[in-house]
């Protein structure tokens, strides 16, 4: 009893309710586009925290330079995402009963800009293969070992900004990513009774070789990756009964540099 004449009680959780939350040294991740960028992002801060990363991407050799820089829990995996027969035999060949994938980050992504009459066919293609297919391809085979894992495991699809507003000029990187947002929620409300969440990250603007590659004006106040990365890291961590469906990160001031 203090002096307000409140007596403080301490009550402890139901033992029902779980607070356990994804403890992720030496969990196996899968991470899309991890040869630069973003990707490459999220593989260091996963292994910094102790994750076995396989790293995809088409580009060998700029994986490998990253294994020589993050040691051995990363494994350079060259791959195309667009091609599902290789996908699918390299996860079968992959992953077992004793070697189960915890989190997969879906982060591969084309993005092309301009006219919809400027836009060519290569283009179109490209991104719809690699942000959609590529997507389909690489859950529809990892899925199947998660709903064996006894623990929860992850899946994180990144989005953009341009699949919940869009803007001239970006009708196919849209139109991928809007289908990227459907993807989601259908997925996190289809496997979350497996004790699977999904989680669908729509960053704004990033400092990277994509937004360099756009042709969409820079500004000065991009989304830096080590920042997008940590808070990734932070929905990861969240406790077992708490899914993040979607989540929009903008930069606070996107004026153009002048
Ligand atoms: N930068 C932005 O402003 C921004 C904003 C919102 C959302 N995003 C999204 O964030 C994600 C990462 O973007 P980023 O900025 O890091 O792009 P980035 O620097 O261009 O990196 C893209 C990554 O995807 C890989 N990739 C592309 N096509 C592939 C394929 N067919 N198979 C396997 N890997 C492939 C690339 O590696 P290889 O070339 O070696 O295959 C590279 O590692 C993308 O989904 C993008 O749409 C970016």
């Amino acid at each position: 009893m203090d002096g307000t004449g409140w007596q403080l009680v301490f009550v402890p959780f139901p033992d029902h309710i779980k607070l356990s939350k994804m403890q992720l040294k030496k969990k196996i991740a899968i991470v899309t586009g991890a040869s630069r960028g973003l990707g490459a992002a999220f593989a260091k801060a996963l292994v910094a925290k102790g994750v076995v990363v396989y790293g995809l991407a088409r580009n060998l050799q700029k994986l490998t330079a990253i294994r020589n820089k993050l040691g051995d829990t990363f494994i350079p995996i060259g791959m195309d995402i667009t091609e599902q027969n290789t996908i699918a035999s390299w996860v079968k060949n992959t992953f077992s009963d004793s070697h189960l994938p915890d989190i997969l980050i879906n982060n591969a992504g084309a993005g092309y800009f301009g006219k919809i009459d400027e836009l060519t066919l290569e283009q179109w293609h490209a991104m719809i293969n690699t942000n959609l297919n590529g997507i389909f391809y690489i859950s529809s085979s990892i899925v199947p070992f998660m709903k064996k894992n006894n623990s929860s495991s992850h899946i994180i699809n990144i989005g953009s900004i341009l699949g919940k507003a869009s803007r001239a000029g970006a009708a196919g990187y849209s139109a991928s990513k809007y289908g990227i947002q459907g993807f989601s929620e259908a997925l996190f409300k289809e496997l979350r009774k497996d004790n699977i969440k999904v989680t669908c990250v729509n960053p704004g603007s990033i400092d990277t070789h994509f937004f360099q590659d756009s042709g969409i004006e820079p500004h000065h106040n991009m989304l830096q990756l080590d920042d997008i990365a940590a808070f990734v890291i932070s929905i990861l961590e969240t406790p077992d009964n708490l899914l993040i469906d979607e989540i929009t990160l903008r930069p606070l001031n996107s004026r153009p540099v002048t």
